[in-house]
């Protein structure tokens, strides 16, 4: 697949007849190009435009070079590719120039026309593939290895059957669903299995950014248009052409934004911030949310023309109480993976583990069963995880009044003063029978003063007992709070 927009090409050349016949066999192959006859000029255009490509000659009229251009380029748009043009005589100039960030030096003349064509071709494919793998790196580390998605029970295998049923299309998917269902890995398997698999994958989090950042993110700047815009940046839209756009949390975008976003999903270009130029793309969006956004269109919070636009082919995952058969399947997985990464292959699952595991309520979803599994291979003495190995983590019935601390919120939100306060409790509960009821010990244990632990005893109405050294001796050396 190849990019939807022509390339833009910057041609810097003060000889007319040699800047004309690079402009028209150039244009002929279908780029779309610009041509300064001096290094004044082309700064000009640098300030205003962006470029895929530069190519320029080395020695102009003026006080500025050719190999000024290729400086301010650089500066100012550093993933812009740089051809320079030289006489033979000055071949090692054009050395020089590769020195400071050229793609490559032509001969003047050139000879066949092919030539240069076939070195333009290659310096935008190398353009393109140092713009991409910034971002593949980017993905790489976030998915350290690759993540399939486990489960074989009716609902999850209606999901897989959706995303088969669109793989071939590029049609704009909404997946809804609770934090932790899987969302990402769905718009991920989307793509994997999309004729677009070959190009980027690209995710924003539309929740993380304050708007105007999140604008420049998507959109891109120019040099300049804002203060901290110091030199072109390409918006994540471009960065994703012929590939997929990943809108996570899509619920939480600023209502700014949604009019933006509404406006490429209508025709498909837009303009950096500060840019004059119409940026045509072809991008799948695909976005995902844990709200529920025909409440958010209800209440004014989200735009519903865009919710229409985004909600084409919907897709929910369900929560992991919808199919708990599948959970075996997601501890086998999950050990397999752990275990490998501790060290400790070969886990297996006594059978009343699996069924604390199973009867958990799980509301941070998969995610949270993926966390709690982590630890319990991190902890787990033996080749066996045991239910005393889960126990504290599920809230089995042995430990059952224990406060459980979730790996995740769950998506109606949770009380954090209670959690936390029922936290402290038991750790104060476990800190006294732990020092037989003696305070100043407790106190110690829990890294307190003395002073600020009977606060919090009397706070939560605990009895510290009668242990030996419980009185008023432990009111010693302390200092305030
Ligand atoms: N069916 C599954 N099989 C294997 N791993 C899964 C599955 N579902 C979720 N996971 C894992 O659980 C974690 C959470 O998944 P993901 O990030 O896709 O959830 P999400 O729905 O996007 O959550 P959030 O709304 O919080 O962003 C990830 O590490 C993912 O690999
Ligand atoms: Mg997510």
């Amino acid at each position: 697949m190849t990019s939807t927009a022509p390339a833009r090409i910057l041609i810097v050349e003060d000889e007319r007849l040699i800047r004309e016949t690079l402009n028209a066999f150039i244009k002929a192959e279908g780029y779309s190009v610009v041509t300064a006859a001096d290094g004044q000029e082309a700064l000009q255009f640098l300030k205003t435009d962006s470029f895929n490509l530069v190519i320029t000659d080395l020695k102009m009229p003026g006080h500025l070079q050719g190999m000024d251009v290729l400086r301010a380029v650089k500066e100012v748009s550093p993933d812009t590719a740089v051809i320079v043009l030289t006489a033979f005589a000055n071949l090692a100039v054009g050395v020089e120039a590769m020195g400071n960030g050229a793609f490559d030096v032509l001969p003047k003349p050139w000879g066949d026309n092919g030539y240069v064509v076939w070195k333009i071709r290659m310096a935008l494919e190398s353009q393109r593939l140092v713009t991409e793998n910034r971002f593949l790196k980017r993905e790489l580390k976030e998915r350290a290895e690759f993540k399939n998605i486990v489960g074989t029970s009716e609902p999850m295998r209606k999901v897989f059957d959706l995303i088969k049923r669109v793989a071939d299309n590029s049609g704009t998917v909404l997946i809804c669903g609770e934090s932790g269902t899987g969302k990402e890995l769905v718009a991920r398997a989307l793509h994997d299995s999309s004729p677009r698999r070959e190009r980027a994958f690209v995710t924003v989090n539309c929740g993380a950014l304050p708007e105007s950042l999140l604008e420049s993110e998507l959109f891109g700047h120019m040099r300049g248009s804002f203060t901290g815009a110091v030199s072109n940046k390409e918006g994540l839209f471009e960065v994703a052409d012929c590939g997929t756009l990943f809108l996570d949390e899509i619920g939480e975008a600023p209502l700014g934004i949604q009019v933006k976003l509404l406006r490429v999903l209508q025709k498909p270009e837009f303009r950096r911030i500060g840019g004059t130029r119409d940026i045509k793309v072809d991008v799948r969006i695909i976005s995902a949310t844990n709200k529920d956004l025909t409440k958010a269109v209800a209440q004014g919070a989200f735009r519903e023309d865009l919710y229409y636009r985004l909600n084409v082919i919907p897709i929910t995952v369900p929560p992991l109480r919808a199919h708990p058969e599948d959970i075996p399947l997601l501890v086998r997985h999950f050990l397999a993976v752990f275990g490998r990464k501790a060290n400790k292959p070969a886990l297996t699952v006594a059978p009343a583990a699996m069924q604390a595991l199973q009867r958990n309520e799980w509301r941070g979803n998969v995610r949270e069963l993926e966390n709690v599994l982590e630890r319990v291979v991190a902890f787990a003495p033996g080749t066996e995880i045991t239910l005393d190995d889960v126990a504290q983590w599920v809230g089995a019935p042995s430990r059952g009044n224990e406060q459980k601390v979730p790996a995740d919120i769950p998506s109606e939100g949770l009380d954090l003063e209670s959690l936390i306060n029922g936290i402290e409790r038991e750790l104060l509960v476990k800190a006294l029978e732990r020092s037989g009821g003696v305070k100043k010990d407790a106190a110690r244990l829990l890294k307190l003063n003395a002073r600020s632990l009977r606060y919090r005893l009397d706070k939560y109405e605990i009895k510290a007992g009668d242990g030996a050294g419980a009185g008023s001796e432990d009111d010693e050396g302390e200092e305030g709070d």
